[in-house]
């Protein structure tokens, strides 16, 4: 009795144990996600833009010498323009559109 008792007991702190991991982990994920803008930058618009802004693959245009303010990059993400789609359901909230937008600018201070 004492024996099964305590088999129980371990085998509660052992699931216990691995169900705060996964929770940790996950919460992880989900923060890296929203702030990296780079990442997201380099997952959804490098095929058409390039790392570096200037591929022009598509007809798109060259970010490194954009001059749009941030609103206007903002809605183009959003919504779109010409041949490149609407990023609105891939980059779902303000905080990763703000974070890819902010790494687009960089892409043009690097570049003067
Ligand atoms: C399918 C190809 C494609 C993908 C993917 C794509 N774009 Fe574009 N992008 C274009 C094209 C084409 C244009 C030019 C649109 C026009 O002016 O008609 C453009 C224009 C832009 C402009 C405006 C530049 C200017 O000065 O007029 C910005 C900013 C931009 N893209 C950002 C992004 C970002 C950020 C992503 C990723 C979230 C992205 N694009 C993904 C094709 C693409």
């Amino acid at each position: 009795m004492v024996l099964k008792t305590s088999i129980f007991f371990v085998g509660i702190i052992l699931l216990a144990s691995c169900t705060e991991v996964e929770v940790t982990a996950e919460k992880k994920d989900l923060a890296n996600i929203e702030v990296d803008g780079q990442t997201l930058y380099m997952n959804q618009c490098t095929v058409c833009h390039g790392p570096d802004g200037n591929l022009g693959n598509s007809g798109s245009k060259d970010l490194s010498k954009s001059t749009l303010d941030e609103a206007a990059i903002l809605k183009i993400i959003k919504e779109g323009k010409g041949t490149m789609p609407p990023f609105e359901y891939l980059l779902t909230t303000d905080k990763e559109r703000e974070a890819v937008m902010q790494y687009v600018i960089s892409l043009r201070k690097e570049e003067k």
